[in-house]
């Protein structure tokens, strides 16, 4: 056997070499530029609060890994998108043309989430949706590109159908805002409901943000039905419930929607709201260690309670992170990246979940009861419910 022998100008060099190569890792180190994330959400308009709430999320997350993923600082660029799909367009050409971000953050408004997805997929710009439920995101419009840390608006209504058929309802009546969001979680609630048994007797509608109820309450008030399933969110939400109180409904006609009628809205809503049943991913009461200690870092960091929009933009950020992790901050091997998103179990403060492959969440859905300012979790609707993503093609 050969054995080496080092003499001192071995060592010399060795140590040398050892310095050379630290200093061109701590120099890589710094080279790494940020990751520019640009956050495209409602700072204005009826859903501001819930742009916010996914923002404080988003940034929640960071924050607990240290300010940085995967090594790499975050550097923000923000669009308030006014929950205007005409503007959306050239809002989203800002983040992705004059900014060059390299991942979206966006939206709320499914309008506006449509003609993000339709740029992002053009540009091939990485998009993370941590609300808008548009079904077309992850349906038509999939792609390797586009992830969503929320819900398709087929499943809240889905699994509000299931609940109201098992309650035993007959004859239902729904309310919405004409547009992706209010059209396509109706379709959910009615397929649900009408294989439970039921039948949807008419479907009214006012165009978003509109919030003059009367006509359309006065009309359920005269046809009586057994049950109204509502689609409403943030304003909106508050001032339909608390109008459908106000007409004297809440004690003759019960009322369910998707949980984003009573989501983040319970202190403005009050006495209306109390007793409503609502079917969502999140709910207030989880108790589970992983709910807890998310709800307690939200409450001290931003004096507010989280809600679901808070949850979402959270998962967004855990998303991001779990396919930094897997390329160690090298963002430009995008293919290895989104692998390791798409497989992620996210342990999300909603509970754990996972993927499909058109890169929607596969969740359960809770039914939530209003008592004072919580929507308290009193079973699930439906468990592990993946959405249909009809027409996608990956
Ligand atoms: C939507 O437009 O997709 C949406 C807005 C608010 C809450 C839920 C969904």
């Amino acid at each position: 056997m050969s054995r080496v022998h080092f003499q001192p100008r071995h060592l010399c060099l060795a140590a040398a070499t050892a310095l050379a190569t630290l200093s061109a890792s701590a120099v890589h180190a710094q080279a790494q530029p940020p990751i520019k994330v640009g956050l495209m959400l409602p700072a204005t308009g009826t859903f501001a609060a819930l742009g916010t709430a996914i923002e404080n999320g988003f940034k929640q997350y960071v924050a607990e890994q240290g300010g940085k993923l995967s090594g790499r600082e975050i550097q923000y660029f923000k669009v308030d998108d006014e929950s205007d799909p005409a503007k959306a367009t050239d809002n989203v050409n800002k983040l992705i043309k004059r900014d060059n971000v390299d991942v979206i953050v966006g939206t709320v408004h499914s309008g506006v989430a449509l003609a993000m997805a339709r740029a992002a997929k053009e540009s091939n710009t990485m998009l993370i949706v941590p609300n808008a439920g548009a079904d077309a995101i992850t349906g038509p419009l999939c792609a390797p590109n586009i992830i969503r840390s929320s819900f398709s608006n087929w499943q809240p209504g889905f699994a509000t159908g299931v609940l109201a058929a098992q309650k035993g309802y007959k004859r239902a009546m729904t309310i919405t805002w004409n547009y992706a969001a209010g059209n396509e979680t109706v379709k959910g609630f009615t397929e649900a409901f009408e294989k439970g048994g039921g039948k949807v007797l008419k479907e009214l509608t006012l165009p978003f943000p509109n919030v003059e109820f009367q006509a359309l309450l006065t009309e359920i008030a005269s046809q009586k039905p057994d049950v109204v399933f509502a689609f409403f969110a943030g304003g909106g939400a508050v001032k339909f419930v608390k109008d459908y109180d106000a007409a004297g409904l809440r004690r003759t006609i019960p009322l369910v929607g998707s949980g984003f009628l009573t989501d983040g809205t319970l202190a403005a809503q009050g006495a209306s709201a109390q007793g409503l049943l609502t079917t969502l991913h999140y709910a207030d009461g989880l108790d589970t260690p992983r709910d807890t200690a998310f709800r307690t870092r939200y409450a001290t960091t931003y004096k507010l309670q989280p809600d679901v929009y808070a949850v979402q933009g959270y998962d967004a950020a855990q998303i991001l992170a779990s396919g930094l992790a897997a390329v160690k901050g090298d963002f430009k091997q995008r293919d290895a990246m989104v692998a390791a998103m798409r497989k992620v179990n996210v342990d999300s403060p909603r509970g754990k979940f996972t993927l499909s492959a058109a890169h929607n969440p596969v969740q359960d859905f809770y039914v939530r009861e209003v008592k004072g300012e919580q929507n308290l979790r009193t079973g699930v609707a439906v468990k592990v419910l993946p959405d249909p993503a009809r027409g996608c093609k990956m």
